[in-house]
């Protein structure tokens, strides 16, 4: 019985991610708060976690946190209806330092982006890692049993599926990569790679965005190991005695839910936005929102724009690009260069081109909320959607779900995952070729009408086929496939 079945997969389920769903801190009073998640895999994990009453780790990074568990640092939540359990890891500066800023965002981030030039590699910060490692595994291991199922997210855990798999017998382990993986050259120039792959294939199912991020690592355990046979046809592979399957599951968006704040940004809201941000409701908009992250290809995009303005005298005071940032990771020296150099080309930009009553590049730092956020989605004429490399990118998906009006134009780089599923109607953009992505500006703020109808329903279409609910039916369907064919 399907039904059934369906539950036992979820029985005990257990998430694991560096980012908490719910975190505690003291506001200006002194008072504890509740920050939710608003975006991202979070927010898009939270829900399932709900429906079946499972266990969440995470780090406890919130000031307050540390106040609101109980003695086996647990806490309900959502805080208002609590429905399952967050365990929070406790992590000192040390390990944070070296985990975190160290050899996750200074080797496993620039390297799976194949930006091996901006590779830090440190024993100091792989030792951290690999202790963090062990105490994750080790809070999943007081939670898990021979039923679990066991979900680590992302490439802060490398190591722990194979601690857990030491310590709890008979648990399905899965997880799920959301950046690229790199081909074989790329990744050999990581000292860490044997125990990197020896980690992550302890889980039975290993999932990427995309088929060529699984064939790049079966490709590296190929490499690697002379011990493992690697099937390329079925995605699985087999060494001492363990299988792994391979599998790719392009990430998507909740699609009704951004729907629903496009919709709900009302015209009086729109208006004393754009006025906030000094911006022309008029005016033909182009946006951009990112993670201040090298990989997003912002300086690239803003030279690019700055070629656009230079050969179209025409759309000066016409176009206005908003260029939204969030600080990211920002003690990291390849991140305040990044800042660096996207802060100089929006001056040189708004210098060389903007007037008294008008600037090219809008830039937005402080946070926005659904609807301004959704809003600008709806409301912008195009998307500059442009990294020099990304697992997916989700703003892709976010902007095209966002388009229930008048609908815009999406701009998107051949290097990111979305390309996959969306580039047959989006228009290609190459970062580094300056003069080619001005050119596609150009092209997309003169379609017609109907290419722009046309090419957006098809966008719509493809999202909407492959929301977030989607991808989690079809990750967990997957864990199911996999937990018969062991007989567990
Ligand atoms: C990427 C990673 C996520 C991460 C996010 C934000 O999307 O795949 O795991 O949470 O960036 O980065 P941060 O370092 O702030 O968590």
């Amino acid at each position: 019985d399907e039904r059934e079945d369906e539950t036992s997969v979820h029985d005990d389920l257990v998430v694991i991610s560096n980012r908490q769903p719910y975190r505690h801190r003291y506001d200006d009073d002194g008072d504890v708060v509740t920050d939710r998640p608003v975006g991202g895999l979070t927010a898009g994990l939270d829900p399932v976690v709900q429906r079946v009453d499972g266990t969440w780790v995470a780090w406890g990074d919130g000031d307050a946190d540390a106040e609101t568990v109980d003695e086996n640092d647990c806490v309900r939540v959502p805080p208002d209806d609590p429905a399952y359990t967050l365990r929070r890891v406790w992590l000192d500066e040390e390990a944070v330092e070296g985990y975190y800023y160290g050899f996750s965002n200074r080797v496993l981030w620039p390297l799976s982006h194949g930006l091996v030039g901006t590779m830090e590699y440190r024993d100091e910060h792989w030792q951290q890692y690999r202790e963090v490692n062990e105490t994750f595994a080790e809070a999943v291991a007081e939670r898990a049993g021979e039923r679990s199922l066991v979900w680590f997210q992302d490439y802060h855990f490398a190591l722990a599926p194979r601690h857990v798999r030491e310590r709890v017998d008979g648990p399905t382990l899965m997880q799920f990569w959301h950046i690229p993986w790199p081909d074989w050259d790329t990744f050999r120039t990581c000292p860490a790679r044997e125990a990197i792959l020896h980690g992550l294939l302890a889980n039975d199912l290993l999932s990427f965005h995309i088929p060529r991020y699984c064939e790049n690592f079966l490709d590296c355990v190929a490499g690697c190991f002379e011990d493992a046979t690697v099937d390329e046809q079925t995605g699985e592979i087999h060494r001492d005695g363990e299988t792994t399957r391979v599998r790719a599951f392009p990430m998507g968006v909740d699609v009704d839910r951004i729907e629903r704040e496009a919709a709900a940004c009302t015209e009086a809201e729109w208006a004393e936005f754009t006025a906030a941000i000094g911006v022309d409701p008029e005016a033909t908009l182009s946006v951009g929102v990112d993670r201040l992250d090298y990989t997003k290809g912002i300086p690239e995009r803003l030279a690019a724009l700055e070629r656009f303005f230079e050969e179209h005298p025409e759309w000066r005071g016409e176009l206005t690009h908003v260029q939204k940032l969030s600080e990211s990771r920002s003690r990291i020296p390849a991140y305040g260069d990044v800042a660096d150099r996207v802060a100089e080309a929006i001056e040189r930009v708004n210098g060389r081109f903007g007037t008294d009553d008008w600037q090219p590049v809008v830039r937005l730092d402080s946070h926005l909320s659904a609807h301004q956020l959704y809003g600008l989605y709806r409301n912008a004429d195009i998307a500059l959607v442009s990294p020099v490399r990304d697992g997916m990118n989700l703003v892709a998906k976010e902007y095209v779900a966002a388009q229930t009006a008048d609908p815009g134009v999406l701009l998107l780089g051949e290097l990111a995952g979305a390309q996959k599923e969306l580039g047959e109607f989006a228009l290609p953009v190459e970062p580094y070729d300056t003069a080619g992505f001005a050119d596609r500006i150009g092209e997309a703020l003169t379609m017609s009408e109907r290419e722009r109808r046309e090419r957006m329903a098809n966008l719509r279409a493809a999202v909407a086929a492959n929301d977030i609910e989607h991808w989690m039916d079809d990750i967990f369907g997957e864990a199911r496939e996999v937990r018969r064919t062991r007989g567990r």
